[in-house]
């Protein structure tokens, strides 16, 4: 019985151990510059900056970190931390409407794995780094 519980106690011990291994790589840091910025510039920039018609229609300018953030012409569409209510993601998940989907008229739509790098960019902050 005894030795049970010691048992119990050491495999416990052992995957708390081993946890911080296998959460690293969920957790790893995203970076504006190194991965977000390469999928605006090949999925979002033709129509969202001066001249296209995403930035037209909304007022969003992706063009830089500050435009994104400053959003469309009716407010933020990124709320740093929070990637459910962020209207950036909203959209590139089509949970607003078909119709405004992102990337406009793409089928299909953005790749899980860019979403994906989206969404937690966003959950960690939405920082310029
Ligand atoms: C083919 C052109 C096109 C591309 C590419 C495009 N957009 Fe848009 N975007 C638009 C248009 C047009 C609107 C205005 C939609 C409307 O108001 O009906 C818009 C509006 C938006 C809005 C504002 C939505 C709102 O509710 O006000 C966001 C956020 C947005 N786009 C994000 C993105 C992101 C992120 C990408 C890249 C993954 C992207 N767009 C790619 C054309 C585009």
């Amino acid at each position: 019985m005894k030795n049970g519980i010691l048992q119990c106690v050491a495999v416990l011990a052992a995957l708390l151990f081993c946890a911080p291994a296998f959460a690293a790589p969920l957790q790893l840091k995203t970076s504006f510059k190194r991965d977000v910025q390469p999928v605006i510039h090949d999925y979002c920039l033709n129509c969202h900056e001066p001249g296209g018609k995403g930035y037209e229609k909304s007022g969003l300018d992706m063009r830089t970190y500050q435009s994104l953030m400053k959003g469309t012409r009716f407010g933020a569409v990124i709320k740093p931390g929070d990637s459910f209510t962020s209207i950036l993601i909203q959209v590139v998940e089509g949970r607003v409407h078909a119709s405004i989907k992102m990337p406009y008229g793409m089928s299909g739509g953005l790749a899980r794995d860019k979403v994906e790098l989206l969404k937690k960019w966003v959950d960690q902050g939405a920082l310029d780094n």
